[in-house]
């Protein structure tokens, strides 16, 4: 029996993976790296430095350079994330979030991102969640389990009592690695592995897990 959701946050919760893309596109555009949404797409869900090692895939850099430009990037990416408000929530979001808690479920965040807890903070959604879990909690990153059964930990559930929901194919795949039930949105909504898939958060609600 279901009794919690694990929420992926970019992409699922807010439209920050759009600000993913443009600052990497702008540190690829500086790079001479060709680099486009599709590309994209396989950066969702892993971690700042396997996302770098994707965009510069058959060129060659020192590890020094590396890490300047994964921080290049966070400094662009952490530049827009400072006009986020609470009006980024959209209000399917929030109602969505709210109807969970009051039929009884827990929810939490599991995200790779070391940035969550800035974002959750400017969007008003920090003490929105039960639990969060995010890339600081964890050594390894999706399509590992990891911060998923760190965030099942912390609502004091079985992953079998969980469902995640993902936009990432790297999230869909831990998921199933962990023993999660697998909520695709978004682009993840083309992996096979997905036991159902949302075209927008509200429809979590009419789920047989839920209803
Ligand atoms: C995930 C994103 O949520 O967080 C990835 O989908 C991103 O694209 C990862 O690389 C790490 O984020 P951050 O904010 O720690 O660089
Ligand atoms: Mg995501």
């Amino acid at each position: 029996m279901i009794k919690g959701i694990i929420f992926d946050l970019d992409g699922v919760i807010l439209s920050t993976d759009d600000f993913h893309y443009k600052a990497w596109k702008a540190l690829a555009d500086r790079l001479g790296v060709p680099f486009d949404r599709e590309k994209n797409n396989r950066l969702r869900g892993v971690s700042r430095m396997a996302s770098l090692e994707i965009v510069l895939e058959g060129y060659d850099f020192s590890e020094e350079d590396k890490k300047r430009f994964a921080e290049e990037k966070n400094e662009a990416y952490r530049e827009s994330l400072k006009g986020l408000t609470p009006k980024d929530v959209t209000e399917e979001v929030r109602n969505t979030l709210e109807a969970l808690h009051q039929k009884g479920f827990k929810i939490a965040i599991g995200s790779s991102s070391k940035n969550t807890k800035l974002i959750l903070t400017q969007v008003g959604l920090l003490n929105a969640f039960d639990a969060i879990a995010d890339g600081t909690d964890i050594t390894h990153s999706k399509p590992n389990p990891e911060v998923f059964l760190v965030a099942s930990k912390r609502i004091c559930l079985d992953p079998s009592e969980c469902i995640v929901v993902e936009d990432a194919f790297a999230g869909i795949d831990a998921a199933i690695a962990g023993g999660f039930l697998p909520v695709a949105i978004g682009d993840a909504r083309n992996h096979k592995g997905a036991a159902h898939r949302i075209d927008s958060l509200g429809q979590l609600l009419s789920l047989p897990e839920i209803r």
